[in-house]
């Protein structure tokens, strides 16, 4: 756990200009639970029949907004097109390359509703229907979003898989949830190179494959293996097809109908199913968007996260579109093709709302200011932050750098689990304080809590749980009740236990100290130690293997393996790289141990267990204290030499 923010530390008071037009308002936060969010759902949301019931909360399941009938394509979409916002751009599509390149172009809120029309009748052809999931293996272009749309037009649930996993991941996901149909993309598009993407694809897939049919996306039109029966060119499956409004309706679906799953890492075992549905899911990003962000008509917003994750989830695709947003969507890595290329992109389009990583920050930061001062970032009116705790340092610079010294930066925590944002400071109210996410959404009912489930005061670290219901709370996990109440609600009986340690600071604000459990955060990604683990002992030398994290100054942590291998084999660097790939392959290049350590045994006490404290401190260079216990105290001297080797 590293430390971040203090309230030593300085102290930015809202703009009170800003005070005055902001979305939130103080006395939100007075409302009660319930007042407030149907007054959101009532104002944000468009229904086809009212809700009865506000909610259902029956714990650990909440039900929000019982009865009504909604749908999420329509809130995002034709409702803007039929009130009148047509030709407002929903999205400036901005390719590989950067902003001058041909590819780049826009698309109006009435080209998305054909656009997602046309791939709903495609869906349609292909005998996807209410209920039946689809599988979405893709990088950031726009049919990615298209994609999701239709799948919500017509109320078959999605589940993205990141576009940098392996195909095996993207396998075990969509069988796991019964997908038929796989949508992908020929090849990716990533820093100037093109990669595989439906060939990753084919290779995961299993003898035990749910997956019947692969619809292609021509991104770069490379030459891709195809299946005859199976694989199917998105351009050929809608030749013929509809893309008239009134030829695929939109699909009324129950408030708590599902919406999407999407797969995260937990500490143990398979990767977790986190079940959204519908009404409340909507709700809650609709309202986090528009009072977090402190979006207006004229805001043009870019979150540079990826579809993936449950960020692009939220904040790429539903949230900003059922505001009715123009937003930037980005295909590219930071510093391609140029370093200043995000400051190039602020610039041309106007942008005033930034959302994105304290890793990608830190990069930026690394390379130089002279980058971002090059361009004119005048039009950044508000700055958001997700992922991991942002590290003061890298605040500062962002609000100095990309902010003008001014714009407030919005420090938001959340996980894939609770669908929306629930700890951030709000525009025009918060005093912010450089590295700390500090207060509760209106509604949301955090308490710091000791291992014995004591209520902790100030400055006192303990596990951050959630007292109250909210409305984008995942609904659970897939087909496992047990899990779902292990993971989360058996830690303490009455509240969500998120995984993460905090603390209150001297005033009361919230200071997130990262996670408690085996979840490893890489540059903002969730991959646990377990997965990498299992990835490492299916090679066919690896005898044993056991994970840790290190503090990376660029990505915030840093996974270091320990790995025996078996009989005599004493290991090399080349069986070093070797294995770092095999994870690469295995799960995705996000999960490619920065370093990899080999020895005779793994740091073992007598009982047979594995001492996961030791290994952290060999992986962090720290002082390594009692070692007595262990059955072979030489092992750990043997791990420390590779980790210092002076
Ligand atoms: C971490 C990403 C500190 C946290 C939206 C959480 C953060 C995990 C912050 C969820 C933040 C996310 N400050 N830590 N502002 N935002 N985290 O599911 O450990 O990919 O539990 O969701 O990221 O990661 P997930």
């Amino acid at each position: 756990m590293s430390e971040q923010g203090s309230s030593q530390g300085n102290q930015y008071p809202p703009d009170p200009e800003l005070s005055k037009t902001a979305n939130a308002r103080p006395e939100m936060k007075e409302q009660g639970l319930e007042e407030f969010w149907d007054e959101q759902a009532k104002q944000r949301i468009d229904w086809f029949e009212p809700y009865e019931t506000v909610l259902d909360w029956q714990l650990p399941y909440a039900k929000w907004f019982v009865g009504g009938k909604l749908n999420a394509c329509y809130n995002c979409v034709d409702r803007h097109v039929e009130g009148g916002k047509g030709d407002k751009v929903a999205l400036h599509v901005v390719p590989d390359d950067g902003s001058d390149s041909a590819d780049a172009h826009d698309i109006t809120y009435a080209q998305l509703q054909r656009q997602v029309v046309k791939f709903a009748n495609g869906l349609k052809k292909l005998g996807v229907g209410k209920g039946d999931a689809v599988g979405i293996y893709m990088q950031m272009i726009p049919d990615a979003v298209v994609a999701m749309l239709a799948c919500a037009r017509i109320g078959a649930p999605h589940t993205v898989v990141f576009g940098g996993f392996s195909g095996k991941a993207v396998d075990e996901r969509c069988t796991d949830f019964g997908a038929k149909v796989l949508i992908t993309q020929d090849e990716a598009l990533r820093g100037g190179k093109a990669g595989a993407q439906k060939k990753n694809a084919d290779d995961g897939l299993s003898a035990d494959t749910t997956i019947e049919k692969i619809v292609v996306v021509k991104r770069t039109g490379g030459d891709v293996p195809m299946t005859d029966g199976r694989d199917v060119y998105y351009d050929d499956l809608v030749a013929d097809l509809d893309d008239d409004p009134s030829s695929c309706p939109c699909e009324p679906m129950d408030a708590e109908d599902l919406l999407f799953l999407l797969y995260t890492s937990g500490s143990t075992g398979k990767p977790k199913g986190v079940v959204h549905t519908t009404g409340g899911y909507l709700t809650g990003v609709t309202t986090t968007t528009n009072l977090v962000f402190d979006v207006k008509d004229d805001s043009v917003y870019w979150c540079a996260a990826d579809i993936g994750w449950i960020t692009g989830h939220s904040y790429i695709t539903y949230g900003p579109l059922a505001n009715g947003l123009t937003s930037v969507l980005y295909e590219g890595v930071p510093g391609y093709p140029d370093k200043d290329v995000w400051w190039k992109i602020i610039e041309k389009y106007g942008v005033t709302i930034l959302y994105t990583s304290p890793t990608a920050i830190r990069s930026h930061m690394k390379w130089g200011e002279q980058y971002a001062q090059s361009r004119d970032l005048s039009s950044i009116k508000i700055l958001g932050s997700v992922g991991e705790p942002i590290n003061p340092e890298a605040w500062e610079w962002y609000r100095k750098y990309v902010g003008g010294g001014s714009a407030p930066i919005m420090d938001t925590w959340w996980q894939t689990e609770t669908g929306h944002i629930l700890i951030t400071p709000l525009p025009g109210i918060t005093t912010l304080k450089p590295g700390m996410a500090q207060q509760p959404f209106p509604g949301v009912k955090p308490e710091i809590r000791d291992d014995e489930g004591n209520a902790l005061g100030l400055n006192q670290p303990g596990n951050l749980v959630l007292t109250q219901p909210w409305p984008g709370m995942m609904r659970g996990l897939y087909k496992d009740d047990e899990r779902y109440r292990d993971t989360y609600w058996s830690k303490y009986s009455d509240a969500y236990f998120a995984g993460d340690g905090a603390k209150y600071d001297d005033d009361g604000d919230i200071m997130l100290m990262g996670r408690i459990d085996d979840v490893t955060n890489v540059s903002g990604h969730r991959i646990s130690t377990f997965e990498v683990e299992s990835a490492l002992v299916e090679h066919e030398l690896v005898a044993e293997a056991a994970v840790a994290a290190r503090r990376d100054p660029d990505t915030g942590q840093a996974i270091v393996a320990f790995v025996s291998l078996v009989g005599e084999n004493q290991g090399d660097d080349e069986l070093k790289q070797t294995l770092r790939e095999h994870v690469a392959t295995q799960i995705g290049k996000l999960a490619r141990p920065a370093e990899l350590i080999f020895a005779h045994d793994l740091p073992k006490t007598r009982s047979g267990k594995i001492m996961r404290r030791l290994l952290k401190n060999i992986a962090e260079g720290e002082e390594l204290g009692d070692t007595t216990t262990l059955v072979d105290p030489s092992v750990v001297e043997v791990m420390q030499k590779q980790v210092n080797p002076t």
